[in-house]
């Protein structure tokens, strides 16, 4: 049986007082369930996001970090690091991180080795562009990103990943996926896990969505047979909103 997953990936919004505010608005109201919940912030506000929600079963998430332990790397946050704050996830490879950033599917590759060592559970993000998907080259893009993501990386630290699978073209455009898009890109990811893992694996793995994921559309798309959650931007921003995703 596969837990949803729903997390909210704030991106370069929210100060850590703001956080504080969002956290004990979202705390009044949130119901838990078999449904699990992160919220990945900028690095400032982690620290008072683990405190905020200690003892609610709400992870608290990273959207970036190193794959060095340590070093001269001005600006650079460690997956140690962020553990020793009390840090469970960590977004990598995000598209806007591969697009504005430089990120490879080799830098994303490290960094899936380095937190999987550090004991952080990682956000994979994988999708293609607007261009891509027109060429009719959707399957192949993703597959490559995700054979490469994952290349020597065993059955047993694969399961600990979960993935995003987010069309470029949908992230903050307003555009969702189709609940069916979505699905078979979904199944598309899930078939390649196999290839490389077997049924197994492949099973057991969660497989989110993103892409303007909110409350009108959530649990159309979570309905779907390979979609076991969703990674959620701007519709994570407000307690409201992203209470109506959770609760879906
Ligand atoms: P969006 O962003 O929900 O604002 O489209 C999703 C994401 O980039 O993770």
């Amino acid at each position: 049986m596969r837990i949803p997953f729903i997390a909210g990936n704030w991106k370069m919004y929210k100060t850590p007082k703001e956080a504080k505010a969002f956290a004990e608005e979202f705390k009044k109201s949130y119901e838990a369930s078999s449904v699990k919940v992160a919220i990945a912030a900028p690095f400032v506000d982690l620290e008072t996001l683990v405190k905020a929600f200690k003892g609610t079963g709400i992870g608290v998430a990273a959207q970036n970090m190193h794959w060095e332990s340590e070093g001269a790397y001005t600006g650079e946050v460690s997956a140690e690091m962020l553990k020793s704050i009390g840090v469970t996830y960590c977004i990598i490879g995000h598209s806007e991180r591969r697009q504005y950033f430089k990120e490879t599917d080799a830098t994303v590759n490290k960094k899936l080795k380095k937190a999987l060592a550090a004991g952080l559970l990682p956000i994979l993000c994988v999708g293609e562009n607007l261009k891509t998907r027109e060429a009719g080259g959707e399957k192949e893009f993703v597959e490559k990103q995700t054979v490469a993501a994952f290349k020597g990386i065993s059955a047993e630290d694969a399961k600990k990943i979960t993935i995003a699978y987010e069309p470029i073209w949908a992230i903050g455009t307003g555009k969702t996926a189709t609940p069916k898009q979505a699905q078979d890109m979904c199944a598309f990811v899930r078939k390649t896990l196999k290839k490389i893992y077997g049924s197994e694996v492949s099973e057991e793995m969660i497989i989110q969505y993103g892409g303007s994921v909110k409350p009108a559309n959530a649990s159309e798309l979570m309905n779907m047979p390979d979609i076991d959650g969703a990674l959620v931007g701007g519709a994570s921003l407000k307690p409201g909103d992203f209470l109506e995703i959770v609760h879906f």
